[in-house]
Protein backbone atom coordinates (compact mmCIF):
# COMPACT_ATOMS: atom_id res chain seq x y z
CA UNK A 1 0.00 0.00 0.00
CA UNK A 2 2.75 2.74 -1.09
CA UNK A 3 0.25 5.65 -1.58
CA UNK A 4 -3.55 5.77 -0.84
CA UNK A 5 -6.05 7.57 1.00
CA UNK A 6 -7.91 5.80 3.25
CA UNK A 7 -11.44 8.15 4.00
CA UNK A 8 -14.84 7.44 5.82
CA UNK A 9 -13.40 6.42 9.06
CA UNK A 10 -13.05 7.78 12.46
CA UNK A 11 -9.26 7.85 13.82
CA UNK A 12 -7.73 7.26 16.97
CA UNK A 13 -5.15 9.17 17.07
CA UNK A 14 -3.75 8.56 20.44
CA UNK A 15 -1.77 11.52 21.25
CA UNK A 16 -4.66 12.12 24.46
CA UNK A 17 -7.29 10.14 25.74
CA UNK A 18 -8.25 8.57 22.71
CA UNK A 19 -7.46 11.22 20.33
CA UNK A 20 -10.43 10.67 18.28
CA UNK A 21 -11.27 11.90 14.90
CA UNK A 22 -14.90 11.47 13.63
CA UNK A 23 -15.34 11.25 9.91
CA UNK A 24 -11.79 11.20 9.06
CA UNK A 25 -9.14 10.70 6.41
CA UNK A 26 -5.63 9.46 6.38
CA UNK A 27 -2.93 9.69 3.47
CA UNK A 28 -0.25 6.96 3.33
CA UNK A 29 2.96 7.52 1.33
CA UNK A 30 5.74 5.26 1.03
CA UNK A 31 4.53 3.24 4.64
CA UNK A 32 4.33 6.24 6.77
CA UNK A 33 1.30 8.15 7.63
CA UNK A 34 2.09 11.51 5.64
CA UNK A 35 -1.41 13.27 6.58
CA UNK A 36 -4.45 12.43 9.57
CA UNK A 37 -7.04 14.65 10.07
CA UNK A 38 -11.09 15.40 9.17
CA UNK A 39 -11.56 14.16 5.40
CA UNK A 40 -13.26 17.48 4.74
CA UNK A 41 -9.84 18.88 5.25
CA UNK A 42 -7.84 16.02 3.64
CA UNK A 43 -4.87 17.27 0.73
CA UNK A 44 -5.44 16.93 -2.35
CA UNK A 45 -4.84 13.68 -3.62
CA UNK A 46 -4.19 11.88 -7.07
CA UNK A 47 -3.06 8.90 -5.90
CA UNK A 48 -5.77 5.92 -4.86
CA UNK A 49 -8.84 6.51 -2.61
CA UNK A 50 -10.25 3.39 -0.39
CA UNK A 51 -13.37 4.02 2.16
CA UNK A 52 -13.39 2.29 5.44
CA UNK A 53 -17.53 2.49 5.57
CA UNK A 54 -17.34 4.55 9.08
CA UNK A 55 -15.05 1.89 10.60
CA UNK A 56 -12.46 2.60 13.56
CA UNK A 57 -8.93 2.80 13.13
CA UNK A 58 -6.14 2.49 15.28
CA UNK A 59 -2.43 2.13 15.43
CA UNK A 60 -1.63 -1.28 14.75
CA UNK A 61 -1.94 -3.07 18.34
CA UNK A 62 2.51 -4.03 19.29
CA UNK A 63 2.64 -6.64 22.15
CA UNK A 64 5.62 -5.49 23.69
CA UNK A 65 6.51 -8.51 26.39
CA UNK A 66 6.30 -12.00 25.08
CA UNK A 67 7.89 -15.60 25.16
CA UNK A 68 6.42 -16.90 22.38
CA UNK A 69 9.18 -18.79 21.37
CA UNK A 70 9.33 -22.33 23.61
CA UNK A 71 8.76 -26.14 23.21
CA UNK A 72 5.84 -27.93 25.23
CA UNK A 73 3.72 -27.10 27.30
CA UNK A 74 2.70 -26.60 30.80
CA UNK A 75 -0.71 -27.74 31.22
CA UNK A 76 0.54 -30.43 34.14
CA UNK A 77 2.15 -27.42 36.60
CA UNK A 78 -1.87 -26.10 35.87
CA UNK A 79 -3.03 -28.74 37.39
CA UNK A 80 -0.85 -28.62 40.13
CA UNK A 81 -1.38 -25.47 41.13
CA UNK A 82 -5.23 -25.89 40.99
CA UNK A 83 -4.64 -28.30 43.04
CA UNK A 84 -2.64 -26.07 45.73
CA UNK A 85 1.10 -25.64 44.65
CA UNK A 86 2.48 -22.15 44.18
CA UNK A 87 4.15 -21.24 41.06
CA UNK A 88 7.61 -20.76 43.56
CA UNK A 89 6.66 -24.04 44.87
CA UNK A 90 6.49 -25.33 41.37
CA UNK A 91 9.57 -23.50 40.40
CA UNK A 92 11.56 -25.05 43.29
CA UNK A 93 10.57 -28.80 42.62
CA UNK A 94 12.29 -28.10 39.25
CA UNK A 95 9.45 -27.50 37.37
CA UNK A 96 8.36 -24.01 36.04
CA UNK A 97 10.21 -22.33 33.58
CA UNK A 98 13.14 -25.32 33.81
CA UNK A 99 10.70 -27.91 32.45
CA UNK A 100 10.09 -25.74 29.69
CA UNK A 101 13.69 -25.51 29.46
CA UNK A 102 13.52 -29.16 29.15
CA UNK A 103 11.61 -28.89 26.47
CA UNK A 104 13.06 -26.09 24.26
CA UNK A 105 16.54 -27.75 24.40
CA UNK A 106 14.96 -31.24 23.07
CA UNK A 107 12.99 -28.78 19.76
CA UNK A 108 14.20 -28.28 16.63
CA UNK A 109 14.61 -24.68 15.41
CA UNK A 110 11.92 -25.94 12.49
CA UNK A 111 9.55 -27.14 15.31
CA UNK A 112 10.40 -24.45 17.69
CA UNK A 113 9.16 -22.10 14.59
CA UNK A 114 6.26 -23.90 13.94
CA UNK A 115 4.95 -23.60 17.37
CA UNK A 116 5.80 -20.11 17.33
CA UNK A 117 4.28 -19.28 14.47
CA UNK A 118 0.43 -20.49 15.89
CA UNK A 119 0.70 -17.87 18.37
CA UNK A 120 2.00 -15.22 16.77
CA UNK A 121 -0.95 -15.71 14.01
CA UNK A 122 -3.52 -15.19 16.97
CA UNK A 123 -1.80 -12.50 17.62
CA UNK A 124 -1.82 -10.99 14.85
CA UNK A 125 -5.28 -11.77 13.60
CA UNK A 126 -6.03 -9.34 16.53
CA UNK A 127 -4.44 -6.71 14.55
CA UNK A 128 -1.04 -7.12 15.83
CA UNK A 129 1.99 -5.72 13.87
CA UNK A 130 5.15 -5.62 16.34
CA UNK A 131 5.97 -8.18 18.83
CA UNK A 132 8.67 -8.72 21.14
CA UNK A 133 10.34 -11.72 21.45
CA UNK A 134 12.03 -13.01 24.58
CA UNK A 135 14.86 -15.56 24.77
CA UNK A 136 15.38 -17.29 28.45
CA UNK A 137 13.95 -20.98 27.89
CA UNK A 138 17.38 -22.04 26.54
CA UNK A 139 19.34 -21.30 29.47
CA UNK A 140 22.79 -22.51 27.69
CA UNK A 141 23.98 -19.92 24.50
CA UNK A 142 23.29 -22.38 21.94
CA UNK A 143 19.67 -22.76 22.94
CA UNK A 144 19.36 -18.99 23.55
CA UNK A 145 21.05 -17.75 20.23
CA UNK A 146 18.48 -20.62 18.81
CA UNK A 147 15.60 -19.01 20.09
CA UNK A 148 16.40 -15.49 19.53
CA UNK A 149 17.04 -16.73 15.23
CA UNK A 150 13.94 -18.40 15.73
CA UNK A 151 12.24 -15.04 16.59
CA UNK A 152 14.21 -13.45 13.64
CA UNK A 153 12.58 -15.59 11.21
CA UNK A 154 9.05 -14.97 12.54
CA UNK A 155 9.66 -11.91 10.36
CA UNK A 156 10.67 -13.41 7.56
CA UNK A 157 7.28 -15.74 7.82
CA UNK A 158 4.65 -13.52 8.10
CA UNK A 159 3.92 -9.67 8.02
CA UNK A 160 4.88 -8.61 11.48
CA UNK A 161 8.10 -6.54 13.03
CA UNK A 162 10.00 -8.42 15.44
CA UNK A 163 11.89 -7.05 18.53
CA UNK A 164 13.95 -9.72 20.29
CA UNK A 165 15.60 -9.38 23.79
CA UNK A 166 18.00 -11.46 25.44
CA UNK A 167 16.40 -13.16 28.61
CA UNK A 168 19.52 -15.40 29.86
CA UNK A 169 19.42 -14.50 33.33
CA UNK A 170 15.41 -15.65 33.58
CA UNK A 171 16.11 -18.93 35.99
CA UNK A 172 19.54 -20.88 37.08
CA UNK A 173 19.98 -24.24 34.57
CA UNK A 174 20.49 -27.30 36.75
CA UNK A 175 24.15 -27.16 36.11
CA UNK A 176 24.78 -24.20 37.37
CA UNK A 177 23.34 -24.78 40.77
CA UNK A 178 24.62 -23.17 43.32
CA UNK A 179 26.85 -20.92 40.93
CA UNK A 180 24.87 -18.25 39.74
CA UNK A 181 27.29 -16.09 39.73
CA UNK A 182 29.22 -18.16 37.43
CA UNK A 183 25.97 -18.46 35.12
CA UNK A 184 25.79 -14.48 34.92
CA UNK A 185 29.06 -14.59 33.45
CA UNK A 186 29.41 -17.56 31.73
CA UNK A 187 26.01 -17.52 29.95
CA UNK A 188 24.30 -14.46 30.55
CA UNK A 189 27.58 -11.92 29.59
CA UNK A 190 29.58 -14.18 27.50
CA UNK A 191 26.39 -15.21 25.56
CA UNK A 192 24.97 -11.97 24.93
CA UNK A 193 28.56 -10.84 23.47
CA UNK A 194 27.98 -13.98 21.09
CA UNK A 195 24.28 -12.85 20.15
CA UNK A 196 24.86 -9.28 19.96
CA UNK A 197 27.76 -10.17 17.28
CA UNK A 198 25.67 -12.61 15.48
CA UNK A 199 22.82 -9.16 15.17
CA UNK A 200 20.33 -11.36 17.04
CA UNK A 201 19.96 -8.78 20.21
CA UNK A 202 17.61 -5.51 20.34
CA UNK A 203 17.49 -5.19 24.58
CA UNK A 204 18.56 -7.05 27.63
CA UNK A 205 16.16 -8.50 29.83
CA UNK A 206 15.95 -9.98 33.66
CA UNK A 207 14.13 -11.71 35.94
CA UNK A 208 14.69 -10.06 39.39
CA UNK A 209 12.97 -12.32 42.45
CA UNK A 210 13.80 -14.43 44.72
CA UNK A 211 13.37 -18.00 42.76
CA UNK A 212 15.67 -16.21 39.83
CA UNK A 213 18.42 -13.30 40.10
CA UNK A 214 18.89 -10.27 42.61
CA UNK A 215 19.79 -7.11 41.81
CA UNK A 216 23.46 -7.31 41.95
CA UNK A 217 23.64 -10.14 39.41
CA UNK A 218 20.75 -8.47 37.28
CA UNK A 219 22.86 -5.28 37.31
CA UNK A 220 25.88 -6.85 36.11
CA UNK A 221 24.40 -8.14 32.99
CA UNK A 222 22.78 -4.93 32.90
CA UNK A 223 26.45 -2.83 32.81
CA UNK A 224 27.11 -5.50 29.85
CA UNK A 225 24.68 -4.58 28.13
CA UNK A 226 25.06 -0.88 28.13
CA UNK A 227 29.11 -1.89 27.50
CA UNK A 228 27.40 -3.20 24.00
CA UNK A 229 25.01 0.09 23.77
CA UNK A 230 22.19 -2.00 24.13
CA UNK A 231 18.61 -0.87 25.93
CA UNK A 232 17.44 -2.57 29.15
CA UNK A 233 14.33 -3.75 30.64
CA UNK A 234 13.35 -6.47 33.37
CA UNK A 235 10.92 -8.88 35.32
CA UNK A 236 10.41 -6.96 37.88
CA UNK A 237 8.84 -7.12 41.51
CA UNK A 238 6.34 -10.03 40.32
CA UNK A 239 6.16 -12.25 43.49
CA UNK A 240 7.85 -10.22 46.04
CA UNK A 241 9.52 -6.94 46.32
CA UNK A 242 12.97 -7.53 45.42
CA UNK A 243 14.56 -4.01 44.24
CA UNK A 244 13.60 -4.46 40.30
CA UNK A 245 12.33 -1.52 39.68
CA UNK A 246 14.88 1.12 41.17
CA UNK A 247 17.51 -0.88 39.89
CA UNK A 248 15.89 -1.03 36.14
CA UNK A 249 15.14 3.13 36.82
CA UNK A 250 19.00 3.18 38.07
CA UNK A 251 19.98 1.79 34.73
CA UNK A 252 17.60 4.13 32.17
CA UNK A 253 15.66 0.90 31.35
CA UNK A 254 12.69 1.07 28.40
CA UNK A 255 10.54 -0.90 31.01
CA UNK A 256 9.63 -2.68 34.14
CA UNK A 257 7.70 -5.54 33.21
CA UNK A 258 4.76 -7.14 35.81
CA UNK A 259 5.86 -4.78 38.81
CA UNK A 260 2.42 -5.92 41.32
CA UNK A 261 4.81 -5.15 44.11
CA UNK A 262 6.47 -1.68 43.31
CA UNK A 263 5.74 0.93 45.49
CA UNK A 264 4.88 4.88 44.78
CA UNK A 265 8.82 5.56 45.44
CA UNK A 266 9.65 2.87 42.49
CA UNK A 267 6.74 5.06 40.65
CA UNK A 268 8.80 8.39 41.31
CA UNK A 269 12.12 6.96 40.65
CA UNK A 270 10.66 5.10 37.13
CA UNK A 271 8.85 8.03 36.33
CA UNK A 272 12.38 10.02 36.44
CA UNK A 273 13.95 7.55 34.13
CA UNK A 274 11.23 7.21 31.67
CA UNK A 275 11.06 3.94 32.43
CA UNK A 276 7.63 2.14 31.11
CA UNK A 277 5.49 0.05 33.50
CA UNK A 278 4.31 -2.92 31.22
CA UNK A 279 1.19 -4.15 33.11
CA UNK A 280 0.98 -8.09 32.32
CA UNK A 281 -2.77 -8.87 33.90
CA UNK A 282 -2.34 -12.62 32.46
CA UNK A 283 0.27 -13.31 34.48
CA UNK A 284 -1.77 -12.01 37.41
CA UNK A 285 -4.89 -13.64 36.39
CA UNK A 286 -3.18 -17.25 35.36
CA UNK A 287 -0.95 -17.41 39.20
CA UNK A 288 -4.52 -16.02 40.84
CA UNK A 289 -2.20 -13.11 42.62
CA UNK A 290 -3.88 -10.88 45.09
CA UNK A 291 -1.47 -7.87 45.22
CA UNK A 292 -2.21 -5.74 42.18
CA UNK A 293 0.32 -3.39 40.36
CA UNK A 294 0.18 0.00 41.84
CA UNK A 295 -1.81 1.95 38.98
CA UNK A 296 -3.03 5.17 40.59
CA UNK A 297 0.77 5.47 41.92
CA UNK A 298 2.11 4.96 38.05
CA UNK A 299 -0.41 7.44 37.06
CA UNK A 300 0.29 10.19 39.84
CA UNK A 301 4.07 9.38 38.87
CA UNK A 302 3.58 10.41 35.27
CA UNK A 303 4.51 6.66 34.69
CA UNK A 304 3.48 5.42 30.90
CA UNK A 305 1.74 2.23 31.19
CA UNK A 306 1.81 -0.23 28.45
CA UNK A 307 -0.27 -3.80 28.18
CA UNK A 308 0.79 -6.90 27.25
CA UNK A 309 0.26 -10.53 26.84
CA UNK A 310 3.14 -11.88 28.08
CA UNK A 311 2.30 -15.04 25.90
CA UNK A 312 4.16 -17.79 27.72
CA UNK A 313 3.47 -21.32 28.79
CA UNK A 314 3.86 -21.14 32.42
CA UNK A 315 2.14 -17.91 33.93
CA UNK A 316 0.35 -16.50 30.92
CA UNK A 317 -0.99 -19.00 28.02
CA UNK A 318 -2.06 -16.12 26.24
CA UNK A 319 -2.01 -14.52 23.35
CA UNK A 320 -4.67 -11.98 23.08
CA UNK A 321 -3.68 -8.82 23.44
CA UNK A 322 -7.84 -7.84 23.33
CA UNK A 323 -8.04 -9.80 26.71
CA UNK A 324 -4.91 -8.11 28.08
CA UNK A 325 -6.65 -4.90 27.24
CA UNK A 326 -9.93 -6.65 29.22
CA UNK A 327 -8.08 -7.46 32.08
CA UNK A 328 -6.41 -4.57 32.24
CA UNK A 329 -9.42 -2.70 32.66
CA UNK A 330 -11.49 -5.07 34.89
CA UNK A 331 -8.66 -6.54 37.08
CA UNK A 332 -6.53 -3.50 37.76
CA UNK A 333 -9.08 -0.13 36.88
CA UNK A 334 -7.25 1.35 34.36
CA UNK A 335 -9.37 2.74 32.01
CA UNK A 336 -10.13 1.80 27.94
CA UNK A 337 -8.46 4.68 26.76
CA UNK A 338 -4.98 3.95 28.70
CA UNK A 339 -5.52 0.07 27.66
CA UNK A 340 -5.77 1.24 24.02
CA UNK A 341 -2.76 3.42 25.01
CA UNK A 342 -1.08 0.58 26.43
CA UNK A 343 -1.17 -1.80 23.29
CA UNK A 344 -0.03 1.33 20.75
CA UNK A 345 1.76 4.43 22.27
CA UNK A 346 3.19 2.89 25.23
CA UNK A 347 4.17 -0.28 23.83
CA UNK A 348 6.54 1.16 21.23
CA UNK A 349 7.72 3.30 24.09
CA UNK A 350 8.49 0.64 26.05
CA UNK A 351 10.16 -1.17 23.11
CA UNK A 352 11.81 2.43 21.86
CA UNK A 353 10.29 2.47 18.57
CA UNK A 354 9.71 5.85 17.97
CA UNK A 355 7.93 5.72 14.62
CA UNK A 356 5.12 2.87 15.63
CA UNK A 357 1.57 3.35 17.86
CA UNK A 358 0.24 6.44 16.43
CA UNK A 359 -1.23 7.60 13.91
CA UNK A 360 0.63 10.83 13.07
CA UNK A 361 2.64 11.94 10.25
CA UNK A 362 5.90 10.50 9.74
CA UNK A 363 5.04 6.81 11.99
CA UNK A 364 4.80 3.94 10.13
CA UNK A 365 0.97 3.04 8.40
CA UNK A 366 0.77 0.20 10.66
CA UNK A 367 -3.13 0.51 11.18
CA UNK A 368 -5.77 -1.74 12.37
CA UNK A 369 -9.37 -0.94 11.71
CA UNK A 370 -12.35 -2.42 13.90
CA UNK A 371 -15.93 -2.85 13.51
CA UNK A 372 -16.86 -0.85 16.48
CA UNK A 373 -18.60 2.10 16.88
CA UNK A 374 -16.42 3.11 19.73
CA UNK A 375 -12.85 2.95 21.10
CA UNK A 376 -14.02 1.24 25.19
CA UNK A 377 -15.48 -1.50 22.84
CA UNK A 378 -12.16 -2.93 21.88
CA UNK A 379 -11.42 -3.34 25.68
CA UNK A 380 -15.01 -4.53 26.85
CA UNK A 381 -15.75 -7.30 24.98
CA UNK A 382 -14.33 -10.76 26.16
CA UNK A 383 -13.64 -13.43 23.46
CA UNK A 384 -14.83 -11.57 20.32
CA UNK A 385 -12.45 -9.74 17.73
CA UNK A 386 -13.65 -7.30 15.88
CA UNK A 387 -10.87 -6.49 13.60
CA UNK A 388 -11.92 -6.28 10.19
CA UNK A 389 -8.58 -5.36 8.58
CA UNK A 390 -4.94 -4.95 8.98
CA UNK A 391 -2.79 -2.62 7.49
CA UNK A 392 0.52 -3.68 7.46
CA UNK A 393 2.79 -1.25 6.49
CA UNK A 394 6.32 -3.55 4.75
O1 LIG B 1 6.92 -13.16 32.53
N1 LIG B 1 8.41 -14.03 35.38
C1 LIG B 1 9.15 -14.72 34.71
N2 LIG B 1 8.99 -15.04 33.45
C2 LIG B 1 7.75 -15.31 32.81
C3 LIG B 1 7.21 -16.61 33.18
C4 LIG B 1 7.85 -17.65 32.48
C5 LIG B 1 7.31 -19.00 32.78
O2 LIG B 1 6.63 -19.25 33.79
O3 LIG B 1 7.60 -19.82 31.92
C6 LIG B 1 6.75 -14.22 33.08
O4 LIG B 1 5.77 -14.39 33.81
FE1 LIG C 1 7.62 -12.41 31.01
Amino acid sequence: MPHVLLTDLDAATMHDGYGLINDAAIAIENGRVAWVGPRAEAPAWTGATRALGGRLVTPALIDCHTHVVFGGNRAAEFEMRLEGASYEEVARAGGGILSTVHATRAASEAALLDAALTRVDAMIAEGVAVIEVKSGYGLDIDTELRMLRVARRIADMRPVHVRTTWLAAHALPPEYAGRADAYIDEVCIEGLHTAHAAGLVDAVDGFCESIAFDVGQIGRVFDAAARLGLPVKLHAEQLSHSGGTALAARHGALSADHVEYATAEDARAMAEAGTVAVILPGAFYTLRETQAPPIDAFRTAGVPMALATDCNPGSSPMASPLLAMNMGCTLFRMTPAEALAGVTREAARALGLADHGRITPGARADLAVWDVAHPAELAYRIGFNPLAERIFAK
